[in-house]
């Protein structure tokens, strides 16, 4: 069965991404149509980047790095959930994701954010970076506001309309991760 990681893309304390993959975790997994499971980046706590080889070579020195390698490798999809900082994701993520390059290769990803513009900036800038990883993004995007979807920006009260936007994400993931799969066999 295809496998897609949410991935979990705050560690501050207090973060809202932690409701909000829950949340999409939990309506993903209702599905039956592929596994779905959390990737939280507090339990891969990853240095700024400290390998001397760029990840292309596949030459990992640390351990840090080849647990990050395992636990990546093992899925077909992604879904990112994201922050808004400065314009762009965070910087934890932009740093997990710079460790690897194989792992991440013609897989599929899609996308939930939050911010004061539903994120959409940080996701534009994803999009950009995991081009260049190879993964293929699906257009569907959850985009949350803080506004709206939040109370106080930190009390997590989707809109009921998010769910459609969920599924329609998750169909292209899935669809996309289980296509790509002859690429991934010849590598
Ligand atoms: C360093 C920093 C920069 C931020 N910059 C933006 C921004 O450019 N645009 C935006 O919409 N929200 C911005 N925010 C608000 C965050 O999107 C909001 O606090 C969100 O909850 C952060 O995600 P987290 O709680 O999961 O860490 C920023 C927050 C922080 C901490």
């Amino acid at each position: 069965m295809i496998r897609i990681g949410i991935i979990v893309g705050s560690t501050r304390p207090g973060r809202n991404a932690e409701a909000v993959a829950e949340w999409v975790r939990d309506l993903a997994v209702k599905r039956g149509d592929a596994e779905f499971e959390l990737v939280d980046l507090r339990d891969f706590p990853l240095p700024h980047l400290d390998e001397a080889f760029p990840a292309a070579y596949g030459q990992y020195e640390h351990p840090h790095t080849r647990a990050w390698s395992e636990r990546v490798a093992s899925f077909d999809g992604y879904v990112f959930v994201t922050p808004e900082y400065n314009s762009s994701t965070s910087g934890v993520l932009k740093n997990a994701i710079d460790f690897l390059f194989a792992e991440w290769a013609d897989k599929a990803a899609g996308f939930v954010s939050y911010g004061v513009d539903g994120g959409a900036r940080a996701v534009e800038h994803l999009r950009q970076v995991l081009g260049r990883v190879k993964v293929a993004d699906v257009s569907a995007q959850v985009a949350l506001s803080l506004h709206t979807d939040f109370e106080a920006f930190t009390d997590f009260k989707p809109a009921a309309h998010r769910e459609e936007a969920v599924t329609t994400m998750l169909d292209q993931v899935v669809s996309w991760a289980g296509a790509l799969r002859p690429l991934r066999a010849v590598a």
